[in-house]
């Protein structure tokens, strides 16, 4: 009765992995540890994750499908949080997108069907960015998505449709989780909590685009967290079609310009403020409609960015020893 998490050296593969342990599950965590961002602060994940005895580590590129395969049973349940992630970087490297996104949900979603006995469940993140441009907020999962406006969402959907098909064609269990701006201790370096937070710090102008005119759904990871593990404890229900897609925001569209306030007030020091124009593949606005995630996964995010954004500076400090 192992859980297979996908992505766990990753931001939130880490803190699904430690919540799954904390309540007493074999987990085995599995990541090719690659250099996108900061080697170490993975390392430093993975650490954290192996002073748990239920613990095992694997250091597997999703994409080797022989490598992934030779995983032995006993798996019952995944947590598929391996990905490229990045809107930005799809622009310039979407090879790698193709690689871990397409490949390798390929090969998580073909491992998942030869599981004898059958998988439970298995959960999988999807991406805000799939709504694209939708000007209808809050962002539903009713909601047309066949026009990402990035690379990575276009794999992301790409995911959703594999993850479908599959469901479909072999009857197992699957719940893809959009998830929407997720913030929080251990967070990623590419991400606007982490850049600000730095450059705040040291002194250095932060990019803020389209002239800081923009809303972001920041969800806190403990609420995601709670949510991804929901969705692994409640495999769809009338199992017809077998999978379903829920949106993990905070339900709350907060403007850009108020998010960096929150932060200077943390950090206890202004801004100083680089405006620039809209980046091509990024959306003006995130807000997502949890009503459906609300009634199947009874998920009930609680924690504002007036609460989070000080827990994730205190882990800044503590990380970086400042
Ligand atoms: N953080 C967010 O705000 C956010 C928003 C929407 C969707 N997501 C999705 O959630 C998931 C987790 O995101 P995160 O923020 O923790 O990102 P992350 O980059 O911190 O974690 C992803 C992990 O996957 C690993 N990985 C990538 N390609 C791999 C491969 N081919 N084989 C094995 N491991 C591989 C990376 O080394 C990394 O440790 C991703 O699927 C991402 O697309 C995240």
């Amino acid at each position: 009765m192992t859980i297979l998490v996908t992505g766990a050296a990753g931001f939130i593969g880490m803190h699904v992995a430690q919540a799954l342990l904390m309540r007493g599950e074999e987990v085995i965590g599995v990541d090719n540890i690659n250099s996108y961002y900061d080697v170490s602060l993975k390392e430093a994940r993975i650490a954290l994750l192996k002073t748990y005895n239920n613990f095992k580590f694997k250091k597997i590129d999703i994409a080797d499908q022989e490598a992934l395969f030779s995983l032995k049973d006993g798996i019952t349940r995944i947590v598929h949080l391996a990905a490229q992630a990045g809107v930005r970087y799809s622009i310039t490297n979407p090879e790698s997108y193709v690689s871990s996104n397409l490949i390798g949900h390929l090969n998580v979603i073909e491992f998942a069907r030869r599981i004898e006995n059958k998988l439970s469940n298995m959960v999988y993140a999807s991406s805000s960015s799939v709504y694209g441009n939708n000007t209808k907020l809050p962002f539903s999962v009713d909601d047309r998505t066949e026009k990402p406006i990035s690379f990575y969402a276009a794999t992301k959907l790409a995911d959703e449709l594999m993850s479908y098909a599959y469901s479909h064609t072999y009857g197992f269990p699957q719940i893809g989780l959009r998830l929407f701006t997720v913030y929080g201790p251990w967070g990623r370096p590419d991400m606007s909590a982490y850049i600000f937070t730095s450059k705040i710090l040291s002194g250095k102008k932060i990019p803020v685009y389209k002239h800081g005119d923009m809303q972001r759904d920041f969800t806190y990871i403990d609420d995601v967290v709670d949510g991804i593990l929901s969705a692994l404890d409640k495999p769809p229900k009338n199992n017809i079609p077998h999978h379903q897609i829920y949106n993990l925001g905070n339900n709350k569209a907060e403007s850009l310009m108020r998010y960096i306030g929150v932060i200077e007030k943390a950090l206890g020091k202004e801004a100083i403020i680089d405006f620039q124009p809209l980046q091509t593949g990024d959306v003006q606005s995130t807000f997502a409609d949890i009503k459906s995630s609300q009634r199947d996964l009874g998920y009930y995010p609680s924690t504002t960015i007036d609460e989070g954004i000080p827990r994730f500076i205190r882990w800044y400090f503590e990380y970086h020893q400042l």
